[in-house]
């Protein structure tokens, strides 16, 4: 278990439904007893990108992202789409802090989630990261828990499954130190 995993909850908002899903995570990767950072965006507020020097704050959150040998990237669905907080932070990274690891991603929406999935795994592969061909949408969300509780046996199992397959290609990617250039 030698490649630290860093996960994103991408929600800004106080108590939300990606933090539950996060948390979620969280036991799993405990219980699997990986090696974690957790950047959580409803405790982090970033100044918006822009290609002058890169704020402290930043710096030091890239310096764990660039260091990773996975991510598990949970997002809600805002208008159809990633949060602005999680495309932001994205917006600061480059190719050299995701090629040649995995990243698995996770959508939370009212509705079906499939488009913030979607959006995600095509932010992801522009940015070269290795992305699982599980993903999970978390969609109607709020029949899934009873309050903290997720209580949808198939999306925890799905989410599992993911924190598994995570942390296995995370050995098998750094094992063989994969790049393009
Ligand atoms: C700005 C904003 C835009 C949203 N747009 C959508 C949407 O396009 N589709 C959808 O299914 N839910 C949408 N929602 C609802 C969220 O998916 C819902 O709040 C869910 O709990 C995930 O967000 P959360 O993790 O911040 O709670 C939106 C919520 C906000 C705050």
């Amino acid at each position: 278990m030698g490649h630290k995993i860093v996960i994103i909850n991408g929600s800004p908002r106080n108590g939300s439904a990606t933090s539950k899903v996060v948390k979620f995570i969280l036991q799993v990767l405990e219980e699997l007893k990986a090696d974690y950072y957790l950047i959580d965006f409803e405790n982090i507020q970033l100044p918006q990108f822009n290609d002058r020097q890169e704020p402290a704050e930043v710096a030091n959150l890239h310096k764990k992202v660039n260091a990773a040998g996975g991510f598990i990237i949970c997002t809600p669905e805002y208008h159809g789409s990633v949060s602005g907080a999680l495309k932001n932070f994205l917006d600061y990274c480059s190719i050299e802090d995701f090629e040649g690891k995995p990243a698995a991603m996770v959508s939370v929406a009212s509705g079906h989630g499939i488009y913030a999935l979607t959006s995600l795994q095509m932010i992801m592969r522009n940015l070269h990261a290795w992305t699982l061909p599980l993903s999970v949408a978390v969609g109607h969300v709020e029949s899934k828990f009873s309050g903290d509780n997720l209580t949808d046996k198939k999306i925890a199992g799905r989410l599992q499954l993911i924190c598994k397959e995570l942390i296995r290609f995370a050995e098998i990617f750094g094992e063989n130190k994969f790049t393009h250039y």
